[in-house]
């Protein structure tokens, strides 16, 4: 009896050795080639120079791998949403709706924003600029609960046992074994995904580079757009949506709410993020490239179509304490139909379908 308990104590040890070097070798990644090949970015010298941060440089294959990430709905609690969902390529990267909806048809309080050449931007992301990398900014939605309310070790622990993503983050990043999977690398590959969302192809892009030239109606509106001609109608809009991105990268309240104090604001927006009342009610100055296509329009998406845009800023908006001045001055110049087409149509040229249907920006699954 003593000897067969003894045989058993070794039998048991024994297995017990064994399965935890199974578990460390099946965990174990390193077979697979690690051979880190450069992500050229192409875009035009008229475009500013994309700041790329040092701990991530771009690489075809962390851009594959964030690609499949940004696409799949692995990241919300119950797998039904991905980033995608409210940032559809289609849409240059927005999802149609006045506010997002996320798990269990959740709706979110502000409209979803376009990632047109989202690599670019230098001074915060979100309407309020909250957060200052893209990196960090995918942080934000996986546990948002009106988004994707989950829990990053979730995320985490599901993509460590899924038969594909190991080996994709090998390759991007060289990790050594699938236990090195960490949220960190989740974001770092999304963002390399991002920053090739480069719109550049749009007839602007192409007069700026001598290629093309406006018509007479588009130039029109170009002169009232830039105020370049102190005989045509200024309509301000580049002192906030600035060239060549056609977004200053900067926030203002253009009298989308009314307050009657500073305090009052439905949403204040920036004001929460710096902290100052002045800042309440102000919004970043989003880019006018593909505008056609990310209807409806504002933080809260009040308005649905560009004609009401237009029609919000003729008519100088809401009013607050703290609204931008040149709001007023564009309806103060009560701008005709034939100036609001022009202006339409210089606005036009900022226009990039190709954007849209990129195959690689396309959904991988
Ligand atoms: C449920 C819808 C929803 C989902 C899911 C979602 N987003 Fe968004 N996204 C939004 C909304 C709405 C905003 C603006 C929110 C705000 O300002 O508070 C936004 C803003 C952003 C911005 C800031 C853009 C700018 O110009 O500052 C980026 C970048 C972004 N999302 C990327 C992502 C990524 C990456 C994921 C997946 C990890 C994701 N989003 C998932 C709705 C969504
Ligand atoms: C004082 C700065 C300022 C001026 C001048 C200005 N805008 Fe804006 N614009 C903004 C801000 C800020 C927002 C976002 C506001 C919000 O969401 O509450 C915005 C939003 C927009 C949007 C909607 C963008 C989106 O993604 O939903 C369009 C279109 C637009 N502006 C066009 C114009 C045009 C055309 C002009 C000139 C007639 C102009 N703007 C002048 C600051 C300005």
């Amino acid at each position: 009896m003593k000897r067969f308990l003894i045989y058993l104590f070794f039998i048991v040890s024994f297995m017990f050795i064994l399965s935890c070097e199974d578990e460390k070798t099946s965990g174990d990644l390193s077979h697979i080639s690690y051979n880190p090949q450069e992500y050229v970015l192409n875009y035009p010298d008229h475009f500013p120079r994309m700041n790329i941060p040092a701990d991530n440089p771009m690489t075809k294959k962390g851009v594959e791998l964030g690609r499949f990430l940004f696409f799949d709905p692995i990241l919300s609690i119950d797998s039904t949403i991905s980033c995608s969902s409210c940032h559809d390529p289609s849409l240059s990267f927005t999802d149609g709706r006045s506010s997002s909806i996320g798990v269990n048809g959740r709706r979110g309080g502000r409209n979803s924003m376009s990632l047109i050449n989202i690599g670019f931007i230098k001074n915060g992301f979100f309407w309020d600029g909250r957060v200052n990398s893209l990196e960090e900014q995918a942080l934000k939605p996986v546990e948002d609960t009106l988004e994707m309310n989950n829990t990053w070790p979730n995320v985490v622990r599901k993509l460590k046992i899924h038969s594909k993503y190991p080996q994709l983050f090998r390759e991007a990043f060289g990790i050594e074994n699938k236990e090195d999977i960490t949220k960190e690398l989740v974001v770092k590959a999304i963002a390399q995904f991002e920053r090739i969302l480069i719109s550049k192809d749009s007839k602007y892009d192409r007069i700026e580079q001598g290629l093309e030239k406006y018509n007479d109606l588009e130039l029109f509106g170009q002169k009232m757009f830039f105020d370049v001609d102190p005989d045509i109608p200024d309509a301000e809009c580049s002192h906030c949506h600035n060239v060549p991105l056609s977004s200053s990268d900067d926030y203002f309240n253009n009298g989308v709410q009314t307050a009657l104090n500073l305090t009052d604001f439905a949403d204040k927006g920036r004001g929460v993020v710096t902290a100052s009342e002045f800042d309440n009610g102000k919004f970043k100055a989003t880019t006018l490239r593909n505008i056609f296509f990310t209807a409806p329009y504002m933080h809260n998406g009040s308005m649905s179509t560009f004609d009401e845009v237009m029609a919000h800023y003729s008519s100088g908006g809401l009013d607050s304490k703290n609204k931008d001045p040149l709001i007023n001055d564009i309806a103060k110049k009560n701008l005709g139909e034939f100036e609001l087409s022009a202006l339409k149509a210089f606005i036009k040229t900022f226009e990039d379908p190709s954007f849209n249907t990129k195959p690689e920006y396309q959904n991988p699954f």
